[in-house]
């Protein structure tokens, strides 16, 4: 049994997620019967309510503030006041969505990883959560899906023929990065390039596609066998990348250290490195937005005009994938929780892991998870469809 300490408690009810026109509610540990959410003349069933669940409440007006009555049968058990978020300046340009470390293959999760999946289910929780998360982000209206890294938990084969079954779950176009476990290189692992390619998936190390007028940047931070992560020899191509009169968004598996102590595992880029890739990205573009995976957390800071966020992971606490709502004049990142039940039941249960500091940890604010930014360039760019990958070379790019 977890034992959890006294200040890691994790409230009964909260608001996880919020957009122009959508909530997104997490409950637990309430009382027995059926949860369902009032506002205005809009009533929403939103699950069991004695199960810890997600669910969402769509319909709304943007840039108000809703007071939500949350009753269980018909108690009152909560009232939440939310302001759902302006809609982006500008014309939509196109919606993406990055799923994180989906650690397909590991099947214990905690410090000492003694936390078992107990549900049931016949499929493994990273397994069922990427799944899940696939399905909810297609559904969202994802018109690509970036997978951030992490893909497998340690590069073996029958790790990767998990892969194989959430892809053929995807009806949209996919990038891929490989995260540090993908390339930890222990016996009997595979190249993970070769594991992309015979997929179908491209695995140059900085490659982009088009989206509108826009662009989707995908980075192989990685350092064979190592778990930090850098750019060195692929900055100048990442440059080439986002040099453009237009918006890009950057992911990558390893998140940018912005402190010259390192205060948390695991070690991404180090902020030496960090403060040259940033300046030098926000030169040649300062319209972009950079994302991680990696920490299994949330979080989002701005860096010379760009926001740089980390999403956490789809597979534990709070588990989640995250969708851009790209505009001509902003972005919008809004991170969910994976709602399917069996899930969340699964993803609550891991908040608790190391004594519950997990679960404040691994949550961030919903400030750092819905999130608005404006682009600092105010160009009102032509809208155009092209939805070709490009791989960078290494001899097309500037010099590092
Ligand atoms: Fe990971
Ligand atoms: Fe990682």
């Amino acid at each position: 049994m977890a034992i959890t300490l006294p200040f890691t408690a994790l409230p009964n009810v909260e608001v996880f997620a919020v957009d122009a026109s959508n909530v997104q509610i997490a409950w637990r540990d309430l009382p027995p019967g059926v949860l369902s959410a009032t506002t205005g003349a809009i009533t929403t069933r939103l699950g069991i309510a004695d199960r810890p669940g997600v669910g969402e409440i769509s319909g709304l007006s943007s840039a108000t503030a809703h007071r939500i009555d949350l009753h269980v049968d018909d108690c009152l058990v909560s009232r939440l006041t939310v302001r759902t978020a302006a809609s982006p300046p500008g014309a939509l340009i196109g919606r993406v969505a990055t799923i994180s470390d989906m650690h397909l293959g590991e099947s214990a999760f905690g410090l000492t990883r003694t936390m078992r999946d107990q549900s049931g289910s016949t499929l493994p929780y990273p397994l069922r959560c990427t799944i899940a998360a696939v399905r909810e982000a297609q559904e969202w209206g994802a018109e690509l899906i970036v997978f951030k890294g992490d893909i497998t938990h340690t590069g073996l084969p029958s790790q990767w023929e998990l892969f194989d079954r959430v892809l053929d779950e995807v009806s949209i176009p996919v990038m891929a990065v490989p995260g540090n476990h993908d390339v930890v290189g222990v016996k009997g692992s595979i190249d993970h390039r070769w594991a992309l390619e015979s997929r179908g998936i491209d695995s140059v190390e900085v490659q982009w596609r088009a989206l509108g007028s826009s662009r989707v940047v995908a980075v192989d931070t990685t350092i064979p066998t190592k778990g930090s992560g850098t750019l060195e020899g692929r900055l100048g191509r990442v440059l080439d990348a986002v040099d453009f009169d237009g918006p890009a968004l950057v992911f990558a598996h390893h998140h940018f250290e912005h402190t010259p102590i390192r205060y948390f595992w695991p070690p991404g880029v180090g902020q030496s490195e960090t403060n040259d890739v940033m300046r030098t990205l926000s030169e040649v573009n300062a319209d972009l937005l950079v994302s991680s995976g990696h920490t299994h957390r949330n979080r989002a800071r701005t860096v010379a005009g760009m926001l740089v966020t980390e999403v956490g992971s789809v597979k534990d606490h709070p588990g989640v994938w995250a969708g851009y709502e790209i505009h001509e004049a902003a972005v919008r990142q809004t991170v969910r929780r994976v709602a399917e039940p069996s899930c969340v039941e699964w993803t609550d249960r891991t908040s608790s892991a190391v004594g519950g500091i997990w679960g404040v940890w691994s949550s961030g604010t919903i400030a750092q998870r819905s999130v608005s930014h404006r682009w600092p360039s105010t160009r009102i760019r032509h809208r155009r469809r092209d939805t070709t990958t490009v791989a960078v070379a290494p001899g097309e790019s500037n010099p590092d």
